[in-house]
């Protein structure tokens, strides 16, 4: 198990989500829920639209291009056409950074 160190989790406004690039890796979407810090895979499982051009409502993210929608929480696919759930990592605050925990 990896742990990534990110940016200062005061850097992300409330429902506000960063797109994070790291080496070797696909692209990873950072979410600040209200205060709560998520992570999931950035690229929709319905086709190559980033997460982190979506939009927020209660805890669900809607995706920009057909507007379905996954849980930030769980990444459990709640809105077609998205149907497969994006892989959600754990994220943990140190010294005010964010970090998340990612298998090797
Ligand atoms: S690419 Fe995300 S819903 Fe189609």
């Amino acid at each position: 198990m990896s742990k990534v160190k990110l940016f200062l989790a005061s850097e992300l406004e409330v429902n506000e989500i960063r797109q994070v690039e790291l080496d070797a890796r696909e692209p990873i979407a950072i979410y600040n829920l209200d205060g709560e810090y998520f992570a999931t895979d950035d690229t929709c499982t319905h086709g190559n639209a980033s997460m982190a051009e979506g939009d927020i409502d209660g805890s669900e993210v809607y995706c920009p291009f057909h507007m379905g929608a996954f849980d930030i929480r769980t990444g459990e696919a709640t809105v077609a056409p998205c149907s497969v759930p994006l892989k959600t990592y754990e994220v943990v605050i140190e010294d005010g950074y964010l970090f998340i925990l990612m298998e090797d």
